[in-house]
Parts: C-alpha cells; structure tokens; sequence
C-alpha cells in the first residue's frame, strides 16, 4: 500500500465542511474589509526566500523543501506566502498604480520538520498583506480585522502578544548589546545558538535550546524596546493607543522576534491553549523593506498567517458544529422500484432547485433499505416514492428525528418537505 507521505495527511469529509466554513468566513470578513484574493505559486526561485526570509533563520537553513528542476534551476516549494506576494507585486509593477493594495490568499505551504501535533510538513495558511501605507493606523487595522475574523469564528479570550523590532537603523545597538549580554554566556549556547549569535544574533531569541530558555528569562538581558528611535518609538506607541481605542486585547512581549528576517517595527504573534508546544495560532508583523529589498519601489508592507491546521485544532465546538450541519445532506429521496427512478430524479431536482440538499439513493429498492441508509448518513427526512404513490399523485415523507410519517400531494412537495427541514444553526 502506498501512504501518504510524513508530515502531510488527506483531509476527508466531514472535516473538510469545517475548512471550507473556515475559509468561506475568512473571505468573507477580509471583503469587508476591501481585500482582494491573490493566488502565487506554490513554488518560487530558491533566491527568493533566502533574500527575503533570511539566510540565517530556521526556514531557510535547514526546513525548505529545494530542488534542482529539469532545467537545472534551483527552485523551493513556497515555507511561506508574503515572499511571493512581494514578489508578485514587483513583478507587477502594482506599486505603479498607486494606493492601497490589500491582497489575502488561502492556500498550501511546505516545511520540512519534524512533524508533531500541530506542525506538519504540508500544512495551510490563510493570510493578508496591506501594501502601501506605513502609519500605525494600518497596523491596528490589520489586527482589527483578525479579531474580527476570530471573533465570528466563535474564539474568546484571545489576545495579541506584540513588540516592536524597530529598523535596521537602530537595530545594530541592539544586536551589540545582545552580543555583550551572551558574551559571558557561551557555555549555555549549542552550536545553533552560537551560528545565530554570529550571524543574525536576534534569531537567538528564537531559541528553543532548553539550556538557554533561563536566560532569556533573565531580567538583565537587553530589550528591543529600549534601542527603538524616536520615529519607531512614536509608532509602536501609537499602534498600543488604537488598539486600546478599539478594544483589542493585546500584551507587550519584548523577546517577540519572529522566525522571519523581513519584519520591522510591528511584529505579533497569537497563541491558543490546546495546541500544545506549538501554540502560535498565527504570526504577522510589518516588512518596510521586503518590496524595495527585492528590487521594487520603496512599499512599506505588513500582513500575518494563519496556521490553518492549528486553527482547526482549536475551532470552538459550537461553529465546528455548525460548519458541520451546513453542508450534511438534509433528505434522501428513495424511489422503490426501478419504474420509480425517473419519478425520483424529478423530486430530487425539485428538491435541489428549492435549496434542499437531496441525496438520491437508488441503491435501496424499498422502505426499510432506504431508512438504515439515511439513519448511517444521519440525513433526518426520507422521501418515498413507489408506484401507488405515482399513481395518486402523492409522495410519502418520513421524519426519522421525530418518527413520524406523511403521505401528501406532490403538489406541495416543496411546501411539505421545506417546513420539515430544520434551518442551519447560525454561526
Ligand atoms: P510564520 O509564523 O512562519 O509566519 O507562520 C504563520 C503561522 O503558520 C504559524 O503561526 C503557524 O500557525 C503556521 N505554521 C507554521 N509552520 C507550520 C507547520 N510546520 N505546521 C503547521 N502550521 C504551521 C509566516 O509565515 C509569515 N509569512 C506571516 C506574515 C504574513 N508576516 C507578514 N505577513
């Protein structure tokens, strides 16, 4: 037998009804919102992602899936998505057109880790990227939005870890301090610690090495915070001002980098109890420079990622609920005998063009088939159809819930079986 490949599952029905009520709901509010859906490759030039997430992070070094195709180019199935919306939009030339661009997409990346619950090696995003503006206002409406987004998804009690990574002016004084505070400290460092300290040493606040977990709790080491200039400093202020205007829970969390080498200013992350150690329900933050760094016009940029799979994981049971019901089949049509198939078509059709969802089955030639079927499917109303019925005109439905039985004219077959037809719990 051949299975799945490690780190990627098949994801079956039911289940997909809940993706698909998660994905419907996340297009929906985004539209509220003006954002407009955009679909890149889910692969790109290796390039791509080692000059926009960076060489030193984990993604690049040592998780991209990266290949050398046919025509001898380097190529990597996409870690993450805001790459290659960057790229698009150079590629584009969407800067031309001036103002606002709010894109979102939905869809696949690929990571090779090592899989555990909530980390997979294929696994889903839903995301958004504003292009254009670089005021704090977008900041804090891009947040609006995502707890908007939770918000009708039925999650409570969520609140957005948020820091400030300043610029890559004020950066170096930081990093220095960093070097100084884990100088005397090399003893707790391994060997990835000490590649990220040389090379990119704000990585190393990443760290998941448990040696070093102590001192990054350490009151003495270095914040961001403190190294922040004037215009960074009025930004991040700001942004923590509408966000308390507008209600959204948030928290400050000074060691909050990020695993990406794009991001400046506004980084956030939103993590979920139930997930387990990997709680970050989602990720985002503002990348100044990723449009100008990949050859394109000066474009402020900031957007986040919704770990699709872990949101699943934690979906509030009542709109699981729900997105389940929306898509089971509500009435089995059963025509009894093979000259009562055309006389079932003609019902279900009926059924259908009035927005009933109806399953023919013709598997069941009689009563008692027919119901065993529907109660294993859990469909709720049964129509039976045979041929005293054809020749009266009439139809008999079975309400399996309440177990109760009616024969009526098939004049008002919509009219009978609509009534009966619980409506979909809101959402
Ligand atoms: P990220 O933090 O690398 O950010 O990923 C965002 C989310 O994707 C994570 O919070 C997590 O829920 C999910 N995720 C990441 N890796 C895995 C995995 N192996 N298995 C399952 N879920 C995973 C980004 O990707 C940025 N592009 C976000 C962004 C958009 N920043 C600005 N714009």
């Amino acid at each position: 037998m051949i299975t799945s490949q490690k780190g990627t599952r098949d994801l079956l029905p039911p289940e997909t009804r809940a993706w698909n009520g998660v994905e419907r709901t996340a297009r929906e509010v985004f539209s509220l919102y003006g954002f407009d859906e955009i679909r890149t490759p889910t692969f790109e030039a290796t390039e791509l992602f080692v000059r926009s997430v960076g060489e030193a992070t984990d993604i690049v070094h040592k998780e991209m899936y990266t290949f050398t195709d046919r025509g001898g180019r380097s190529v990597t199935l996409r870690p993450e998505n805001t790459a290659g919306v960057a790229r698009a939009f150079v590629e584009h030339r969407l800067a031309q057109a001036g103002g606002v661009h709010r894109l979102y997409y939905v869809g696949p990346q690929f990571r090779y880790e090592r899989p555990q619950k909530g980390r997979f090696r294929e696994f889903r995003q839903i995301g958004a990227e504003v292009l254009g503006p670089a005021d704090p206002a977008t900041d804090a409406e891009v947040l609006v939005m995502l707890f908007d987004l939770l918000g009708r998804l039925g999650f409570t009690g969520l609140s957005v870890a948020l820091n400030s990574v300043g610029t890559a002016e004020c950066r170096p004084a930081y990093v220095e301090a960093l070097q100084s505070f884990f100088a005397s400290k090399e003893g707790s460092l391994d060997e990835d610690d000490r590649r990220r300290l040389a090379e990119n040493p704000l990585r190393i606040l990443d760290s998941k090495n448990p040696a070093l977990q102590l001192l990054l709790a350490d009151p003495g080491l270095p914040s961001m915070l403190d190294f922040l200039d004037e215009d960074s400093r009025g930004h991040h202020e700001e942004l923590l001002a509408l966000l308390t205007a507008s209600r959204i829970p948030f928290r400050i969390e000074p060691r909050l980098v990020r695993g990406l080498d794009y991001y400046t200013r506004t980084v956030f992350e939103v993590t979920a109890r139930g997930l387990g150690a990997q709680d970050a329900l989602l990720g985002g933050g503002r990348y100044d420079r990723l449009v100008s760094d990949l050859g394109g016009p000066k474009t402020p940029g900031i957007g986040f990622a919704i770990g699709e799979d872990r949101l699943l994981d934690v979906l509030p049971a009542a709109t699981r609920a729900a997105f389940l019901a929306e898509g089971a089949p509500q009435v089995a049509v059963v025509p009894l005998g093979a000259e009562d198939v055309a006389e079932g078509l003609a019902v279900a059709g009926e059924l259908r063009r009035g927005g009933i969802r109806a399953e023919l089955d013709t598997s069941a030639k009689g009563p008692g088939r027919g119901i065993k079927n529907a109660l294993k499917k859990e469909i709720p109303l049964v129509v039976l159809l045979g041929e005293e019925e054809r020749r009266k005109g009439t139809f008999v439905v079975k309400d399996l819930a309440a177990s109760k039985q009616g024969e009526h004219l098939r004049a008002r077959l919509l009219e009978v079986v609509g009534a009966l037809v619980k409506p979909a719990p809101a959402t």
